[in-house]
């Protein structure tokens, strides 16, 4: 592998934000100013909304001396991959909270559904592999709905019975999802089925989120100047929710996987997290929700050489595994923010690993080729 050119030179000039780092970065502009909680005051919020313990918390947050240097920057990296429930990433947190709401509701069974290679789709019939749930799963065909690859392959050793689609993303999949929820329960009625519908879901997960970035807060020993992460949705939400709870300055800034109206989902998620904690209303200025889409490219899940570059630096330097779908996307936005000048020398980033690695090889020709030892 020598001889490989591993980044593009930066080019310059180009900032489209403030420099972030020591001025104060104008993010967070809530409505209402929120209220100032305490990390453990947040810890007991999120603590009210049943949970079952399924993942390996606290995850690690580790310094990255080579890629900091490179970059110029100070980056801890939040080890959400090794957040177990079968190869770690964001849902091993929001799984534990959906579950529990599942088993509120005496589930027998559960419905999820999404892309062919989802990980949520994977860490929700993980969680039902231990709880001993029968899982359903709506999954979208696409060229890369390989039944012998990455998560759909797990999805059928955690035992879930996988349902393939020809159905868009999003409402489409969610048509599907209740479909097969009447379907099913029409045919067995002495089962209880939990469907997961996205307005139910969503607002859990972004608690999981937001208990995240108060992880982050308790280990960080400076403070956290701006965080990135892949999102288009609860992701973002939850930190922003967290960071204003806790009353911080923090920029978060998503990095959009998919074309989206992330904006909305992002305020949506915020406003109905906050109600499941019983807060008041305090609606996010949907200006100061700062969700970049530039790095999608050609699609979803479609990868483009700012990802595989991001890829290549993060093993190459930190032996940290990243995918082409959502955090090398996310990678990719930081590195460009670093080598252009948007953030200042020394600025204090945290890069949220979401994970979704399990996925990395179905890309296997795009990386030996961005490595240039394939044509
Ligand atoms: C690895 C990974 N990172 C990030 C995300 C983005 O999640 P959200 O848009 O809900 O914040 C996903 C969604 O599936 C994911 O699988």
């Amino acid at each position: 592998m020598a001889g490989i050119e591993r980044t593009r030179s930066a080019e310059k000039g180009s900032a489209r934000r403030p420099e972030l780092g020591h001025q104060p970065y104008q993010m967070g502009k809530a409505v209402s100013a929120p209220a100032q909680y305490t990390p453990i005051q947040v810890r007991e919020l999120l603590n009210s909304v049943p949970r079952i313990c399924l993942s390996h918390l606290p995850t690690p947050l580790d310094l990255a001396p080579r890629l900091s240097e490179r970059l110029g920057i100070t980056l801890r990296i939040k080890r959400e991959d090794c957040a177990g429930l079968t190869f770690g990433g964001n849902y091993a947190r929001a799984v534990e909270f959906t579950l529990a709401d599942a088993l509120a509701a005496n589930a027998d069974a559960v419905i999820h559904g999404a892309a062919g290679q989802s990980n949520h789709c994977r860490q929700v019939a993980a969680g039902c592999a231990r709880l001993g749930l029968e899982c359903h799963l709506v999954v979208r065909n696409s060229s890369r709905t390989v039944h012998s690859r990455g998560n759909l392959l797990l999805d059928h050793l955690l035992g879930a019975v996988v349902h393939v689609v020809d159905a868009e993303l999003g409402n489409g999949i969610e048509a599907e999802k209740s479909r097969l929820y009447e379907r099913l329960s029409t045919a067995n009625p002495h089962k209880n089925y939990y469907l997961y519908e996205r307005d139910r879901i969503s607002p859990l997960a972004t608690l999981a989120s937001a208990e995240c970035f108060v992880e982050i807060f308790e280990q960080s020993t400076e403070p956290i100047d701006v965080v990135y992460l892949s999102s288009a949705g609860a992701n973002q939400a939850g930190f922003l929710l967290a960071r204003d709870l806790l009353g911080l300055k923090t920029t978060v800034i998503g990095v959009a996987p998919i074309d989206w109206d992330a904006t909305t989902i992002i305020g949506r998620c915020y406003d109905a997290a906050r109600a499941l904690l019983g807060l008041p209303p305090a609606p996010l200025d949907p200006d100061s929700i700062e969700n970049v889409s530039r790095y999608i490219g050609p699609g979803y899940a479609e990868p483009t050489p700012e990802s595989l570059e991001a890829m290549t630096l993060a093993a190459s330097h930190e032996a940290i595994v990243l995918d082409p779908v959502y955090t090398g996307k996310a990678f990719a936005a930081l590195i460009a923010d670093a080598e252009q000048g948007v953030m200042r020398e020394g600025t204090r980033v945290i890069f949220v690993h979401t994970g979704g690695t399990p996925v990395f090889d179905l890309y296997g020709d795009d990386i030996l080729k961005y490595l240039g030892l394939r044509a």
